[in-house]
């Protein structure tokens, strides 16, 4: 559970994330695509390559959908709900690569705002990314 103090830091950190959206979020599935190979086969029919258009607009999008959760935590369900179906029924994706991906944005997280990286924002950014991908696992089961 995400206390007020939690959550407001959250929202604060992915608004300064917003205006460099694809950059972020290509960084992040590059380490995912390089650092869990695996996951590259979902996105067989994209250019995976660094920076790549394919990968910055897709990575905008994720970075944006979540901006969107950290606008109203307690909404999340109904935020993410066509991406948990889209997720799970269309694309299939095996949900342990949420956390996966998760890992990955904290790590480009850390590098990206390191001075301000502190441990309360860390375990924050945790915590949230969690819910997230709880959230997305959601209709597995
Ligand atoms: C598509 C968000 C995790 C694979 C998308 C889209 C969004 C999104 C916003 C675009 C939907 C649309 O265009 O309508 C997220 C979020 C994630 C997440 C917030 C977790 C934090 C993952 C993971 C994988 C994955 C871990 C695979 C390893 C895909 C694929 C597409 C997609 C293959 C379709 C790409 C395309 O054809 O353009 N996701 N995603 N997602 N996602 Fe995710």
């Amino acid at each position: 559970m995400l206390t007020d103090h939690e959550k407001e830091l959250i929202a604060k950190i992915w608004d300064k994330m917003i205006p460099v959206a694809s950059d972020i979020g290509a960084e992040c599935l590059l380490r995912m695509m390089t650092t869990f190979p695996g996951t590259k086969t979902y996105f067989a029919h994209l250019d995976i390559r660094p920076r790549s258009t394919h990968l910055r607009s897709h990575g905008k999008k994720i970075v944006l959908a979540i901006a969107e959760c950290s606008k109203d935590i307690s909404s999340m369900m109904v935020t993410l709900a066509p991406l948990q179906t889209l997720h799970a029924y269309k694309l299939r994706i095996d949900p342990c690569n949420f956390k996966i991906l998760s890992h990955c944005i904290m790590v480009v997280l850390s590098m990206l705002f390191a001075e301000e990286f502190t441990p309360q924002i860390h375990v924050a950014v945790d915590k949230f990314l969690a819910l997230v991908a709880l959230a997305l696992a959601e209709k597995y089961r």
